[in-house]
C-alpha cells in the first residue's frame, strides 16, 4: 500500500475512513461513491524534481496513486502517451495552442488502460479470481488484456450495439463475452444482478477508488508535458492548459482529471485550474441537458445515437460531481449531433493524421463548435482528449461460441423509467443467462455421435457445448474451460473412458464435474462397479429415449426441460408457468380453456381434473375466455383457433398486448389446418400446438406438467 495514501473520504457525506482501496461503501451513509486522500504537503516536497529521472508510464505519479508500486506482471507500461500538437486546427481556427493526448497509445489503445491497470492490480492484491464488468466496448477490452495478464477470469457484459471487433478482442484475451440486447443501463443491471448472484467480485467504475485514482495520472502528465512543451510558466510552476475536453459517457475521465489538477493546484504546482469542456452525443446527453436546465440532477435517457462507447443513459451522481467541477472551473457541457461526429472524424484524420473512433471524434466535434462560437478564447491553451482508436481483432482463430447472446425480451414501450416490464424482461434474461453459461463437455471418437448429442441438447438448451475425441483431449479441453458436466463414451483411441474417468476423479480440482457414459461397449461386472464410483448414469447407444436423456442432463445441471419439440409437438419459446414461486401442497392450478365444441370442453375439463390439482374454467367463444383470462389470471390457457366472436388468433393478440396476461402459456387444442401465415402468426406467440387428430391423453398431461413447472 502506499504510504502517502492517508485516509478514504465519502463524497456524498463527508466520512473519513482508512485509506483502503478495497472499500466498497461508505461505513457512515452506505455510500459507493469513495475517493482518496493524500498527504499532499509530502508529495509536494518531492514533486516535480523527484519525478523527473522516474520510468515514462503513468507509475511515475506513484505517490498520489492508492496502489503504491505496480505489479511487474501486470503493467504494460501504460500511461505518458504523447502530447501532440494540431496545427492544421491552429491554423484553419487562427488558434495557437491546440493539443490532443493521444492515448490511442496505449496498450489497447484507448484510455481505459489507466483503468484497467489499476483496478485490476487492486483485485489481485485483493485475491480476487473472478469479475464482472459491464462497458460500452473500450474498458471491457482493456480489462480483458489487464485479466489475461493477472490469471483472472473476467465476464464481459456488453450491449449487443457494441462492434463485433471489440467484442473479438475482449474474447480474444479470454474474457467471457455476454452480448445483452438492451441499453447500456439494462446491460449494467444485469452484469450486477449476475454478479451478486453468482457471488463474482463485480468492479464499480467510476465510483471505486482504483478507477477514478488512475485517470488523475492524466492530468499529471498533462501538466508536466505542457510544462516541458512551452517552458515553465512565469513562477516557475507546472503549467495547466486553459481547457480539458473530453467526450463523456460515464464521466470516469473528466472525474478523475479534475481530481488531479485540483491536487497539483493544492500543492502548489499550477497556478490555475483547467476548464472543463464535457462533451456528449446528442442522442445521449443527460449532462448536458440536465447543464443548460440548471438542474442539479440528471434526467435518465433512453440512448438514441450511433456512437455506443458513449451511451450512458443514466450518469448518476457522476453528473452532479462533474456540474460542480465546470461551475467552478468556468467550464462548459455540449452535445454533439452523430453526422457532426462523423465529420470531425474524417477531418481529424485528413487534416491531423490522427484516425479516431467514432466517440473520440465527439470531443473533437466540440472543440471545433466551441472554437467557431468563441467559446475558446484565441490565446487559450486546449488539450483534447484523443481517447481511443479501434483496431480489429482476428476474427476466425475464435470459434462461433465466443460470445453469449442475451436478449432481454421486452414489448413495451421503452420509457425513461424503469418499468415493471423491462424488469421482468431482465430477470427473464438473467434465468436464459445461467442457461447460456452452462458448458458441457462431450467425448466421444466418433464425430457424428458427437454432433448427434450436441444437436440433440442445443435443441432445448443454449447451453456452450466443446468436444474431444479422447480421454487426452478431453483433459486438455478440461483445462481451458471447466464443464459443469461431461458425457462420455468408454470405448476411444488414446486414453480411454475409464482411464479418462480415473484421471478426472483423482484431481479434485475436476473431481466433482458429474459425468454421463453413453456407449455401445457391453458393461462388464468390474466395468459397473467403476461406473457406479465414477459416473452419474450410464446409458447405451442407440438403446434410449433421447427425451429421457435430455432430461436426465438438464435436471442434473439445475434446470428443467422447459422448450418442447418433437414431431406433432412444436413450442417457438420457452413455455412455462410465471414464476410466482413454488406451487404449495394443496393449492389449486388454474387453467382457462376455450372452446367451442361443448364435448370437446367437457373431455378437456374431465382429463385434467382428474389427473392433479388442476381448476378448469370454461368458455365457449373468443370473447368470453378473454373476459375468463382477465378474471382468474390462470396458470395455463388451452384454446382452440376456430371460434364464434372472436378467434384464437385474435384472443392471443389481446393477451400479447397486455403484459400482465403475455407471460401466460398457451396450449392449441384444435383442428385447423394451419396455412404458413397462420404458423408463422403462431410462431409469434409462445404457444403449444396439438393437432386435435392426434390427441392423446396422457401425452397431453405430460406436456401440460412440463408447461406448469
Ligand atoms: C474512446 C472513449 N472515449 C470517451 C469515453 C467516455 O469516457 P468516460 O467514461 O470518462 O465518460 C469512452 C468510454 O468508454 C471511450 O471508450
Ligand atoms: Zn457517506
Amino acid at each position: 500500500m502506499n504510504p502517502w495514501f492517508t485516509h478514504t473520504v465519502c463524497l456524498e457525506c463527508g466520512h473519513q475512513m482508512p485509506p483502503d482501496i478495497h472499500l466498497s461503501t461508505c461505513t457512515a451513509c452506505g455510500s459507493q461513491w469513495l475517493d482518496a486522500r493524500y498527504d499532499y504537503e509530502a508529495v509536494s516536497k518531492l514533486w516535480p524534481s523527484s519525478i523527473k529521472g522516474r520510468d515514462r508510464s503513468l507509475w511515475r505519479y506513484v505517490e498520489l496513486l492508492p496502489l503504491g508500486e505496480p505489479d511487474v506482471e501486470i503493467t504494460m507500461g501504460e500511461g505518458y502517451t504523447s502530447l501532440t500538437r494540431l496545427y492544421s486546427y491552429e491554423q484553419i481556427y487562427q488558434h495557437e495552442h491546440l493539443y490532443a493526448k493521444d492515448e490511442r497509445q496505449g496498450p489497447t489503445s484507448s484510455f481505459k488502460d489507466r483503468q484497467a491497470a489499476l483496478s485490476v492490480m487492486a483485485m489481485r492484491r485483493a485475491g480476487i479470481t473472478e469479475c464482472v464488468l459491464a462497458s460500452t466496448g473500450n474498458a471491457g477490452a482493456a480489462y480483458a488484456a489487464y485479466c489475461a495478464r493477472a490469471g483472472i477470469k473476467l465476464w464481459l457484459f456488453l450491449t449487443s450495439l457494441v462492434p463485433s471487433e471489440k467484442m473479438r478482442e475482449a474474447a480474444l484475451y479470454g474474457a467471457e463475452v455476454v452480448k445483452v440486447s438492451g441499453t447500456y443501463d439494462e446491460t449494467k443491471h444485469v452484469a450486477a444482478e449476475f454478479a451478486k448472484r453468482k457471488g463474482i467480485h463485480l468492479d464499480r467504475g467510476a465510483k471505486a477508488i482504483p478507477g477514478k485514482e488512475s485517470m488523475k495520472s492524466l492530468a499529471y502528465e498533462m501538466a508536466e508535458q505542457m510544462t516541458a512543451k512551452l517552458g515553465p510558466d512565469s513562477t516557475g510552476k507546472w503549467r495547466a492548459p486553459d481547457w480539458y475536453i473530453q467526450a463523456v459517457s460515464g464521466g470516469i475521465g473528466p472525474l478523475g482529471v479534475w481530481k488531479g489538477f485540483q491536487e497539483l493546484y493544492q500543492m502548489g504546482l499550477i497556478d490555475h485550474l483547467p476548464k472543463l469542456g464535457i462533451i456528449q452525443a446528442a442522442g445521449c446527453a443527460p449532462m448536458v441537458q440536465a447543464f443548460h436546465a440548471g438542474a442539479e440532477t440528471a434526467t435518465p435517457v433512453i440512448p438514441k445515437t450511433l456512437i455506443t462507447v458513449l451511451a450512458t443513459g443514466d450518469p448518476g451522481p457522476a453528473y452532479g460531481l462533474l456540474r460542480d467541477a465546470c461551475l467552478t472551473s468556468g467550464g462548459t457541457m455540449l452535445a454533439i449531433e452523430d453526422g457532426a461526429a462523423f465529420e470531425a472524424m474524417r477531418r481529424l484524420a485528413s487534416k491531423a493524421g490522427f484516425s479516431v473512433e467514432p466517440a473520440t471524434a465527439v470531443a473533437f466535434a466540440g472543440l471545433e463548435s466551441m472554437l467557431t462560437d468563441g467559446i475558446i478564447a484565441p490565446t487559450e491553451t486546449v488539450i483534447v482528449n484523443c481517447s481511443g482508436h479501434t483496431f480489429t481483432a482476428e476474427s476466425h482463430i475464435l470459434g462461433d461460441q465466443y460470445v453469449l447472446d442475451l436478449q432481454i425480451q421486452n414489448g413495451e414501450k421503452r420509457t425513461t423509467q424503469q418499468t415493471p416490464a423491462i424488469h421482468e424482461g431482465l430477470d427473464a434474461a438473467i434465468r436464459k443467462l445461467d442457461e447460456q453459461v452452462t458448458s458441457i463437455l462431450i467425448v466421444d471418437d466418433n464425430p457424428t455421435d458427437r454432433r448427434l448429442i450436441k444437436r440433440l441438447l442445443q435443441r432445448y438448451k443454449r447451453y456452450r457445448i466443446d468436444e474431444a475425441g479422447n480421454g487426452a483431449e478431453a483433459l486438455h479441453a478440461i483445462r481451458d474451460r471447466q464443464p459443469d458436466c461431461i458425457i462420455s463414451d468408454l470405448t476411444m483411441p488414446e486414453m480411454d473412458g475409464f482411464a479418462f474417468l480415473e484421471m478426472l476423479k483423482m484431481d479434485p480440482v475436476t473431481a466433482s464435474i458429474p459425468v454421463v457414459v453413453i456407449s455401445a461397449k457391453t458393461i462388464s461386472a468390474d466395468d459397473a462397479r467403476v461406473l457406479d464410483q465414477y459416473s452419474e448414469s450410464v446409458w447405451t447407444k442407440g438403446g434410449f429415449d433421447t427425451r429421457v436423456l435430455v432430461d436426465h442432463v438438464v435436471t442434473m445441471l439445475g434446470h428443467s426441460l422447459d422448450i418442447e419439440e418433437s414431431g406433432e409437438v412444436r413450442a417457438v419459446r420457452p413455455l412455462r408457468r410465471p414464476d410466482t414461486g413454488p406451487l404449495t401442497s394443496g393449492q389449486m392450478i388454474s387453467i382457462v380453456a376455450v372452446e367451442d365444441s361443448p364435448d370437446d370442453l367437457r373431455l378437456i375439463r374431465k382429463v385434467l381434473e382428474a389427473s392433479g390439482p388442476y381448476k378448469v374454467f370454461s368458455a365457449t367463444n373468443g370473447r368470453d375466455g378473454l373476459k375468463a383470462i382477465y378474471e382468474h389470471k390462470p396458470d395455463l390457457v388451452v384454446l382452440d383457433l376456430m371460434l364464434p366472436d372472436m378467434d384464437g388468433f385474435a384472443v392471443l393478440d389481446a393477451l400479447e398486448h397486455d403484459h400482465r396476461l403475455r407471460d401466460i402459456p398457451v396450449v392449441i387444442l384444435s383442428a385447423k389446418e394451419l396455412t404458413a401465415a397462420e404458423a408463422r402468426r403462431l410462431e409469434q406467440h409462445a404457444v403449444l400446438m396439438v393437432p386435435k387428430a392426434q390427441f392423446n391423453r396422457d401425452e397431453f398431461l405430460a406436456r401440460v406438467k412440463v408447461i406448469l413447472g
